[in-house]
């Protein structure tokens, strides 16, 4: 696993964006998983500014979203789907645009659905992640095993407290999510984590061995995962 701590945030999402067209460039029919959360919002902006500016093509390109929360369709104004639409989606030309469907009837048909479509689709070439205050990666929750695949999983607390409320009737308490081993699975990742929030969850995850208590620190193992910090993420970490 590779680090790199950035002076600013512009650095860092700019560094990040130029490695994604990198390797889009590369293998146009790529594969791409996509997270949703506030970390990942400045890249987004970069990858529609820097697509828009050098008029480039993700024409080949599919993505596939990480997680979704149970209960909600795809067009909730907060579901995830919704916010790589409203980030990505309606900005750029991509072939194609997979979500998990969390208002499914059955969830282990839909998990199975999703995984295969992941496979037929060559397998995720990068993901995209941030990381929760308390470890986790996408839904995986702490105590999320490492053979983990994609299944039906109930949030922590801590999680179910970050949800925003407004448009929400009732806050959700389950999700769906690609597991630690189909995440494992990606030819590359990119890991981000700004702010002084996130500096315990990055020394516990990325400081000591891997730990079922920590899920992001499952990726310490993959070959070819890059952690993108900011100095306050940074602050606690021993490299
Ligand atoms: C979102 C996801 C989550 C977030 C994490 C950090 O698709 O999978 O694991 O990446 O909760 O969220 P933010 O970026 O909002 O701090």
């Amino acid at each position: 696993m590779k680090t790199e701590v950035f002076n600013n945030l512009n650095s860092l999402f700019l560094s990040a964006a130029q490695e994604v067209f990198r390797a889009i460039r590369l293998k146009p029919n790529f594969v791409l998983g996509l997270a949703a959360g506030k970390t990942p919002v400045l890249l987004y902006k970069k990858l529609v500014e820097m697509s828009l500016a050098q008029k480039f093509s993700f024409s080949q390109v599919t993505t596939f979203n990480l997680d979704e929360y149970v209960g909600i369709t795809k067009d909730h104004p907060e579901s995830f789907y919704k916010f790589t639409q409203e980030h990505l989606f309606k900005f750029l030309d991509f072939k194609r645009t997979e979500g998990l469907n969390g208002a499914a009837t059955n969830f282990k048909n839909e998990c199975i659905r999703y995984e295969e479509l992941v496979q037929h689709s060559g397998g995720l070439d990068l993901q995209i992640l941030g990381i929760g205050t308390n470890g986790h990666i996408g839904f995986n929750e702490p105590g999320s095993e490492k053979s983990s695949r994609t299944r039906l999983v109930n949030l922590s607390p801590e999680t179910q407290a970050k949800i925003p409320h407004p448009n929400f009737e009732k806050t959700p308490t389950q999700g769906l999510t690609l597991g630690i081993s189909n995440i494992l699975e990606s030819k590359n990742i990119i890991i981000i984590a700004t702010g002084a929030t996130k500096a315990e969850a990055v020394k516990n995850s990325f400081s000591a061995i891997e730990s079922k208590n920590y899920p992001a620190s499952f990726l310490q193992s993959h070959p070819h995962c890059t952690l993108y910090l900011d100095q306050d993420s940074a602050r606690l970490l021993k490299v």
